[in-house]
Order: C-alpha cells, then structure tokens, then sequence
C-alpha cells in the first residue's frame, strides 16, 4: 500500500481510533489518551524494534504462543514471518476486538487463533501444549502494592514491573517444543550499566540460550512518580522508592530478548542502534 491509499484507509477510520503503519502492517489501536482501563495499546517504538529482532529466526511453519494480543501487531507480524499459526492469550475483551480486524485488514486471519487468557494463572489456557515459538510483549508497568490498575496491559508487574514476564519464563522451557525459540520485549529495569534485574530473572528461571538485544538509550526508573502519575499514597509512594533505592535500581532499558531452549545453558548481551524516545509512542 503507498502513501496516497494509506492517507485514504485514514480518512475512512472513524474519530478516536489510531491507525498506524508499522513497518507494512497496519494496525488500528485506540490513540495514546484513551482513558479507560481497556485501552488497547498503541503503537511504540517497541514493537518496529520486536519486528526488526524477529528476522533472526526461522520461522517458516511455526506453531507459536502470544502472551498479551493486544492489537495483534506482534502475532501478525509473526504471521507475515512465516508461522504457520499464532495461538494469541489476552484478557481484554476489546483487544482481541481489535486484533481480529487487524488480523483481516493484514491479510492473515487464517493463522490467528484469539484464546482467552486468565488472569491468575498465565499458562492454564495451554497446560499441556507445547510451542515451536514463544512472543511476548508483556505488561511492564510498575505496580507496587496498592497502586491503582491503570491499564490491563500495565497492570501486574510488582515493584520493578517484572512480575507478569517472571511467570511466563518460570514455565518456558516446559512449553518449547524439540528446537523452541522464544522472543519477548520489554523495558527492563537495572543499574547504571545494564537492566541487571532482567538478567537476574533469566539467570534464575532459564535452562537454555538467551541473548539479550539492549537499547543503548537507557532512562531513569527511579522517579516512581514518572511511572505512577497517581494511584499511590504519599506513604506508599516513599516506602517504594526507598526499597528501589536500597535495592540499586536506577535505570530502565528497553530490550529484546531472544532464546533458544535447547541450546547449551547462557547469556549474551549485544548493544542494538538507539531507538530515539522509545518511552514515547510512535509519531
Ligand atoms: C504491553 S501490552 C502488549 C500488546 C501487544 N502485544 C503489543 O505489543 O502492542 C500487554 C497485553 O497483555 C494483555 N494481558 C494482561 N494480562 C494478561 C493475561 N493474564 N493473559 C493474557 N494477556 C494479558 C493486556 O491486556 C495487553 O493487551
């Protein structure tokens, strides 16, 4: 599609909805100040950065697993990779909404499979299923107790906001199939010099080979007021930054994390090109 049918598909979306192009995809998601807690997700400079990663593995007739659909901009872009198909988990009945049309308006329905996710226990839709591929883009939000839920894509990470990507990797290995890859991207928080609570969490859970793409642009995360606008008391509010700073988490990272389950036990972590203002959406 050029530049002149784009500007046309535009004209036709109905106001307070976004359409973005990522990459060849198009994808509809709700725009960046919708309020509501069923926002679907727009478009950062995380996803290009997820698809970009996705051309180091061969995924030609892949079965694979999303955590976290959203607008299906991920699964599609799996899809278009050459997966076979894409069982996608997600608990927001407005997302799978959204992600079944974009599915359509990209040409690959056929292998999206939309399946309810469950809150509490992350893997029950697929006990006993194995993948070839495991993607994720999981919420990363930080939410220390008593913080408000502001989005269902936000929610449920703890302090560091790593709790949701923590349940996915303790079950990983089990759901990988004879030769499984899995990717995910998150922001990751660490120290001055990389996301070390990220690797921390890899050096605890994962038997196989991970490599872990950083983002050179690193941000701070210790300014919990940046992340939780409102939904705290002013006493829970410092009692969390006082564990962050007691614990040496300074900096966030944005990062892609590839992994190869039945490759010898590792970790390396390679410095990607910056993606400018990657906590911003996409112009
Ligand atoms: C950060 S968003 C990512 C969305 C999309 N993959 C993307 O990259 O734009 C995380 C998604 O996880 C979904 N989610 C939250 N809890 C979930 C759960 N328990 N099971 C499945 N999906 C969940 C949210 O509703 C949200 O759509």
């Amino acid at each position: 599609m050029d530049m002149t049918d784009f500007a046309e598909v535009m004209a036709q979306i109905p106001a307070g909805r976004l359409l973005s192009r990522v990459h060849d995809l198009l994808v509809l998601t709700d725009p960046v100040d919708y309020a509501g807690v069923d926002q679907v997700f727009p478009m950062y400079p995380e996803q290009p950065f997820f698809l970009d990663e996705l051309r180091r593995t061969d995924l030609r007739g892949a079965r694979a697993l999303e955590f976290g659909l959203g607008s299906g901009v991920l699964s599609i872009g799996t899809l278009k990779a050459g997966a076979a198909r894409v069982d996608a988990l997600e608990i927001n009945p407005r997302a799978k909404l959204f992600a079944g049309f974009n599915a359509l308006l990209n040409g690959v329905a056929d292998g999206l499979c939309i399946r309810d996710g469950d809150r509490a226990d992350l893997w029950a839709p697929v006990a006993g299923e194995r993948f070839d591929f495991i993607l994720s883009n999981p919420p990363f939000m930080p939410s220390p107790p008593g913080a408000a839920e502001h989005y269902f894509h936000s929610g449920g990470g703890g302090l560091l906001g790593m709790d949701f990507l923590e349940r996915i990797l303790a079950w990983l290995d089990d759901h990988l199939a004879v030769g499984g890859r899995a990717q995910f991207v998150t922001a990751a928080p660490g120290d001055a010099e990389l996301p070390t609570a990220l690797i921390e969490l890899l050096e605890r859970h994962l038997r196989g080979a991970a490599t872990l793409v950083v983002d050179p642009l690193r941000l701070p995360f210790d300014d919990l007021a940046h992340h939780l606008p409102e939904g705290l008391s002013a006493a829970a509010m410092t009692a969390a930054t006082h564990e962050l700073q007691a614990s040496g988490i300074s900096h966030e990272y944005l990062c892609v994390l590839h992994y190869a389950a039945d490759a010898p036990r590792g970790l390396s972590v390679e410095q990607c090109a910056a993606h400018p203002a990657w906590d911003q959406p996409l112009p």
